[in-house]
């Protein structure tokens, strides 16, 4: 009996013989060397500082204009970032406007904490301003996430300068999610700052190190800071002291490591994104991040049919609140992409979408 796949915990982490997976958002391309040099001669094992540890945070303060280390909580992930900005605004208000197609977690993060959640609906990707503007109404906070998961998107400029203008007018928190902030290809991406701005990051996409969990809450509100801290001493504690200072050692890498990284994230969108248009499938270029997200109606008899009978993961559009779509993410090497699109283009010759 096949079991019917209904979320992406069915998928995480699973790997088999022969299976393609453009499942999971993690890089298959390794960290930079350097991150795994102090192996040999490590041996702290004590609790750490609660905000993360100091070298950490002082290298971050250098990519954030006027920041320092205090501006810093270092965390699980971007994923326990993200949890404690939902738990600070639970205690500011008590509804929060999220993009959708959005980021599976978000509606979650919410609902634990016991946020309401009301959507901005993206067009092709996009932000459409009045639409934007008029569902802020009665918000505590929105959030952004540019380059978007799942659709590569990348906002422009322009809006974004909108949006956080709108959002301070209105006394709106912003949580901003730019996680992918480095894998950008055809323009420039603009990051969302301010006083009521929660900066969400991580080093799990752009040094493919999601296994180590490590990322962090940069703010500039006091508040929003002693919060974080506070509440992590009472939930997780300090982020794992040893992928802190692997986290330290990536902050080093030169940037042309990052440059080569995304010239090959470029190289496979341009192959994956053809590849579906020569199937048929309509998409929206993604500028982005390492995911393409074409329609395709009864995603999730597709998903399953694309599992059970083609040894493929793909993830439905439905688990981004956004249903007739599929998410493919391209982080996989060029032949495996190459094969992925020819089992799918005989899936598609026995079942049109
Ligand atoms: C948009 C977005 N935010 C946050 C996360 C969580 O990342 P992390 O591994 O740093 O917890 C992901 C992971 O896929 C993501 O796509």
């Amino acid at each position: 009996m096949k079991p019917l796949i209904t979320s992406p915990t069915f998928f995480i982490g699973k790997e088999a013989n022969d299976l393609i997976s453009f499942g999971s958002g993690q890089p298959d391309l390794p960290p930079p060397d350097a991150v795994f040099s102090i192996l040999p001669h490590y041996h702290d094992f004590k609790y750490g500082l609660i905000q993360g540890q100091t070298n950490l945070r002082t290298a971050l303060a250098k990519e954030y204009p006027n920041a320092s280390a205090d501006n810093f909580v270092i965390t699980n992930g971007a994923s326990e970032a993200l949890d404690l900005s939902f738990r600070f605004l639970a205690q500011k208000g008590e509804k929060i406007l999220l993009p959708r197609p959005y980021y599976y977690s978000y509606p979650y993060n919410a609902k634990y904490v016991g946020l309401e959640t009301k959507f901005y609906d993206l067009v092709n990707g996009k932000i459409n301003l009045d639409n934007f503007a008029e569902n802020l109404e009665g918000c505590i906070a929105v959030l952004i996430n540019s380059p978007s998961n799942p659709t590569g998107t990348v906002q422009d400029v322009d809006t974004l300068r909108q949006v956080e203008k709108l959002a301070q007018a209105r006394g709106v928190y912003v949580i901003s999610d730019e996680v992918y902030k480095d894998l950008i290809f055809d323009r420039e991406n603009y990051l969302i700052r301010g006083d009521d701005v929660i900066t969400v990051n991580s080093f799990s996409k752009t040094y493919a190190m999601c296994g180590f969990r490590v990322g962090y809450l940069y703010a500039t509100n006091p508040e929003i800071l002693r919060y974080a801290r506070n509440v992590k001493t009472h939930t997780s504690m300090n982020t794992n002291i040893l992928g802190q200072e692997m986290a330290y050692e990536a902050t080093k890498v030169p940037r042309d490591y990052l440059e080569k990284q995304v010239a090959i994230w470029q190289g496979r969108r341009d192959l994956i994104y053809q590849g579906l248009l020569e199937l048929g499938l309509e998409l929206n270029k993604p500028e982005g991040a390492f995911y393409v997200f074409p329609k395709m109606q009864n995603s999730n008899k597709v998903v399953n049919d694309l599992y059970y009978d083609y040894n493929m993961v793909t993830y439905d559009g439905s688990w981004f609140g956004f249903p007739d779509h599929v998410r493919f993410s391209y982080a996989l090497d060029v032949e495996k992409i190459k094969e992925g699109l020819s089992r799918l283009k005989q899936y598609l010759a026995k079942n049109p979408v």
